[in-house]
């Protein structure tokens, strides 16, 4: 089970293979990203098997099993074809996500209330194979007891809407959602997780939450990485997210 007590970071290296899909082409290779991700003393790697594969193809999720030595996170949506590849690649952890094809990036969190009986089945095959469930969820009461009655492990809580906020008084209200996400999922045993669009200039006030065990960061990681190397940072932001003082 998990065993984290500080924050984590896990990098998404989506954007790695987004570079080489734009050309069709054998580079970047993300599995040479996520070795140095790993150096920078990243906890783990996540990456999203999209049904279009428009960036993480099927080649890089089974490389990345045999080489990521950390924690392999695989993103994915609960659509049959996907759901098999995990149970056959077995990641350490999937997180569940809704897919919606027209869109840039993950927009919403799941649904789990309405989609309760299909996570409940998909997290019962994910256990049998060892592999741990999060599911990417907005920080709301009702989700958080769906995810629970379905069985997950964890909980994603979906902090695009605190990246968004323009005004201080907003930024105030997402970080009260947030936290009081994190003491629902916690009362109910769920370990709790945070994700999207995190940067380095928004994610202290994240980072003090205390008990957010596990940070999934990745456009923003992958954008620095042009100007200063994937390793640097790697390395800039877990120092961002250590040094932020637990409240
Ligand atoms: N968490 C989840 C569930 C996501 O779908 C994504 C985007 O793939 C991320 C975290 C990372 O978001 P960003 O690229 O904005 O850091």
């Amino acid at each position: 089970m998990y065993n984290e007590i500080m924050a984590v970071l896990n990098v998404n290296i989506d954007h790695i293979a987004t570079v080489r899909q734009a050309r069709l082409a054998d580079e970047p290779d993300p599995v040479w990203a996520a070795v140095q991700c790993e150096l920078a003393g990243a906890n783990g790697i996540t990456i999203h098997l999209r049904q279009d594969r428009r960036h993480i193809c099927d080649r890089d999720v089974k490389l990345l099993k045999e080489t990521v030595a950390c924690k392999l996170n695989l993103e994915m949506c609960m659509a049959e074809p996907i759901v098999k590849i995990a149970e056959k690649i077995k990641p350490d952890q999937i997180t569940l996500v809704p897919e919606n094809r027209a869109e840039l990036t993950t927009e919403g969190g799941l649904d789990c209330a309405s989609h309760k009986k299909r996570l409940a089945e998909v997290v019962k095959r994910m256990h049998k194979k060892g592999i741990l469930v999060s599911a990417f969820i907005a920080p709301d009461r009702g989700q958080i007891t769906a995810s629970v009655q379905a069985g997950c492990d964890a909980v994603e809580l979906h902090t695009g809407m605190y990246a968004n906020a323009s005004t201080q008084k907003v930024i105030e209200k997402r970080l009260t959602e947030l936290m009081d996400g994190r003491n629902f999922a916690m009362e109910n045993n769920l370990v709790v997780h945070a994700g999207h669009g995190l940067t380095y200039r928004n994610i202290a006030p994240v980072a003090r939450i205390r008990d957010l065990c596990e940070f999934n960061i990745g456009h923003s990681i992958v954008a620095r990485a042009v100007f200063v190397g994937i390793r640097q940072a790697t390395a800039q932001m877990i120092e961002l997210i250590n040094k932020s003082e637990l409240k």
